[in-house]
């Protein structure tokens, strides 16, 4: 099963709050490969025993550098803990990796709050995956474009990766 790609992102005052976030997460993002702009990440590796790849800091470049991972497909999610009271030098290259996240429909948490509801359905995404590792038979009804309907079974590695599909469409 292919592990997630997480990117993690703290301004200043928030890098206690991101600290905090994954100490509450760590089950879940122990099991997937993280990458955070330099100081975040310096402060995560810190934390925590698992290790956070790192990228350079944000006003050095460090979200252009996240946003062009996700262009390239590579970024499941982003949890980026802003301070939205600070005028920020780099507010362009911030914005740059927002848009990409609306681009390309990747979910992106710019608060604790919505970070939370985007980390619960990331975890239960994973309880479903987790469970198509094991015997499976499906059911499954397709309608195709026309408005078609047929009805198929699968079992085995097919359901899986139905499932998988289901998954990555979430
Ligand atoms: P930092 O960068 O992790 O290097 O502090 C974050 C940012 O300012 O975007």
């Amino acid at each position: 099963m292919k592990r997630m790609r997480i990117a993690l992102i703290a301004h200043d005052v928030k890098k206690d709050d991101l600290v905090a976030f994954v100490a509450r997460h760590g089950e879940f993002l122990c099991d997937c490969d993280l990458v955070a702009t330099r100081t975040t990440g310096g402060r995560l590796n810190k934390a925590f025993e698992f290790s956070v790849a790192k990228v350079s800091s944000g006003p050095l470049g460090g979200d252009l550098q996240i946003a062009a991972q996700l262009a390239d497909g590579m970024i499941s999610a982003v949890f980026f803990l802003r301070d939205p009271l600070t005028p920020m030098a780099h507010e362009v290259d911030i914005m740059a990796l927002l848009r990409l996240c609306d681009v390309y429909n990747i979910p992106c948490a710019t608060n604790l709050a919505s970070a939370e509801l985007v980390i619960s359905g990331l975890e239960a995404g994973r309880v479903r995956r987790g469970r198509s590792a094991g015997p499976q038979h499906l059911h499954v009804r397709l309608r195709s474009n026309a408005g078609e309907i047929r009805e198929h079974d699968v079992s085995g590695k097919d359901a899986a990766c139905v499932l998988d599909v289901l998954d990555q469409g979430m």
